[in-house]
């Protein structure tokens, strides 16, 4: 018995050995881009304007109507926003990868095209 006893000690003693020795490198992976959430604030400026910008303006910017330049998106698309059926509202809907029959030169990525219905659907401010 007490032959038993030591030996258990002794296992438990490596045991801990083992695993007081071991180094754990957790991989820090970034945090996917989390949806929008009914009541967050979505900024115009921070979170629509880089879309615009970094996909658009290459046509629209100045001659090809909407003008989606910094400056001048945000009346640009006045007539383009629906804030009673957000979903309607063209500058959702014509870039929208769901859309196979309009503009098929450039779409949003679904990611961007939640953010912009998002944005409308807080009433599509200037914020
Ligand atoms: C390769 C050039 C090109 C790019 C890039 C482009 N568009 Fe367009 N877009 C056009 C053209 C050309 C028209 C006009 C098409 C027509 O009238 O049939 C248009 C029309 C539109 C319309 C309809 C305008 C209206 O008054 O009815 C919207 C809205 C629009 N684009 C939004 C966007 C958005 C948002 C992006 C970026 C995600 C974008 N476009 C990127 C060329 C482009």
């Amino acid at each position: 018995m007490k032959r038993y006893y030591n030996f258990s000690l002794f296992v438990l003693l490596v045991a801990t050995l083992f695993f007081a020795s071991c180094q754990y490198d957790f991989e820090v992976k970034p945090a996917p881009e989390p949806p929008p959430v009914p009541g967050d604030t979505l900024s115009f400026s921070a979170e629509i304007i880089p879309i615009f910008t970094a996909k658009c303006v290459a046509c629209h910017g100045g001659s090809q109507a909407p003008d989606l330049r910094a400056d001048n998106a945000y009346n640009s698309i006045q007539t383009l926003v629906n804030l009673a059926i957000p979903a309607d509202s063209e500058i959702y809907t014509w870039p929208n990868p769901t859309n196979t029959a309009k503009h098929a030169w450039k779409k949003y990525s679904d990611t961007e095209a939640a953010k912009v219905l998002f944005w409308i659907e807080q009433g599509a401010l200037n914020n």
